[in-house]
């Protein structure tokens, strides 16, 4: 039995959640790990002077839950995906390939969990387009007024220049490209690992 782990990273709305439960999808023996459900109850997350919530910050996550669940999957993904009600493929033990996706806004910020990742994805889109499409969005909280431009924007900067200072091996992805079209490079690059992997047995 081989494992991967592919972690999609991106910033607020670049297509993450999108992609990676696609690629979930097409991927026999895959498990999806999504940041978004490690968030803390609202009133363990910090605020900032502005009376601005402080959601992109790794403090307002339980990373260390989540982490634990990727090791979890790690020591024995069959155990794992069965827990969670997913199906396995029945193929001979030593050709089977599990992978284990993980997607977020700040999976590559926590330092410990970095040494997990097989492959890294970011998938980045323009200011603009990132205010638009966050804009249609209905967030539990709903972003105040600012919000985008006062918090989720320099977040995202600051967040992202601490990521390129502690990694430089990250595949950067166009998510301005068609939704169809960042799945299939996405997907054939990742079925090229595990087709490697079935060859080193
Ligand atoms: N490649 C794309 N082109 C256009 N719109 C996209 C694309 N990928 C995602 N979207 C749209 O952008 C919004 C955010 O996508 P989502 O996958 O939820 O982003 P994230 O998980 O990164 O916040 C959704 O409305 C989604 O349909
Ligand atoms: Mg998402």
């Amino acid at each position: 039995m081989k494992t991967i782990i592919v972690g999609i990273g991106g910033m607020t709305n670049g297509g993450k959640s999108t992609l990676a439960t696609r690629l979930h999808l097409q991927i026999a023996n895959s498990c999806l790990i999504a940041q978004d459900a490690y968030f803390k109850e609202d009133s363990n997350v910090p605020v900032d002077s502005n009376g601005f919530k402080l959601y992109d910050v790794l403090d307002a996550l339980y990373m260390e839950k989540m982490m634990n669940n990727m090791e979890l999957w790690k020591r024995d993904p069959e155990r794992f995906m069965k827990e969670i009600g997913l199906r396995t493929t029945q193929e001979s033990l030593e050709s089977q390939v599990f992978v284990l996706i993980v997607e977020g806004f700040l999976i590559f910020n926590y330092r410990p969990m970095n040494y997990l990742y097989d492959k890294k994805y970011f998938i980045e889109i323009p200011y603009n387009i990132c205010k638009k499409r966050r804009s249609t969005r209905v967030y539990m909280p709903p972003d105040p007024p600012g919000y985008f431009d006062g918090q989720v924007w320099p977040m995202y900067l600051k967040n992202r220049e601490e990521m390129e200072a502690m990694m430089s091996d990250i595949v950067f992805i166009d998510g301005l490209q068609e939704k169809e079209q960042v799945l299939d490079s996405v997907y054939k690059d990742v079925m090229k690992i595990i087709e490697e992997l079935r060859g080193k047995r």
